[in-house]
């Protein structure tokens, strides 16, 4: 465990002492509900247009109104507001629930950008807030990325 801290820190640029800044304050309660709303609209609204077709390709199997609410309710969920992705959906499981997709090095790079032009985006988030929230997402964006090409294994090498 230490090992993937130095790892996602080396990666990422952030340590875990600073990812956890969110909780220093309920982010939700500071926040409102409508700035959550627009972020993850805003997110992936970038996501789903995105000119580079490998990365939009990612999101293929869902619609941006469900991929929208999920990252909506966990966001609500995670920074201080209520349950409703678990009540919804039951655990997060964030590795388990993006083993299935490429989550290689460059599609974490990828979502980090649409995240913090996201953030910008969203005026309701002052530039604290969006710090905070921006060093956690890059933070796991990066534990998820160790965490799920390690199991993962390597990618086949390809015939054609
Ligand atoms: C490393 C880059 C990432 C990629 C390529 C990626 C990809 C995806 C994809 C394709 C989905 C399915 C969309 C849906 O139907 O909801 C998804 C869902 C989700 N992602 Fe990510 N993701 C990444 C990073 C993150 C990060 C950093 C977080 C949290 C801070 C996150 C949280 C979630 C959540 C909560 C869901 C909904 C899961 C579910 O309910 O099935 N993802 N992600």
């Amino acid at each position: 465990m230490q090992h993937m801290d130095a790892e996602i820190e080396r990666l990422s640029g952030i340590t875990r002492e600073r990812a956890l800044r969110i909780d220093e304050v309920n982010l939700y309660e500071r926040l409102g509900e409508a700035a959550f709303a627009k972020l993850s609209t805003e997110f992936y609204r970038r996501v789903f247009n995105d000119e580079l077709s490998w990365f939009r390709n990612i999101f293929k199997s869902s619609t941006i109104e469900e991929a929208t609410q999920n990252q909506m309710e966990f966001f609500i969920q995670r920074l201080g507001g209520p349950p409703r992705y678990s009540e919804r959906k039951g655990h997060p499981a964030l590795i388990a629930r993006h083993m299935k997709f490429n989550m290689s090095l460059k599609a974490a790079e990828r979502w980090v950008e649409h995240m913090r032009a996201a953030l910008a985006a969203t005026g309701e988030i002052d530039a604290d807030s969006a710090e905070r929230m921006l060093d956690f997402f890059t933070h796991t964006a990066y534990f998820l990325h160790l965490g799920c090409t390690s199991r993962q294994g390597p990618r086949p090498v390809q015939s054609s």
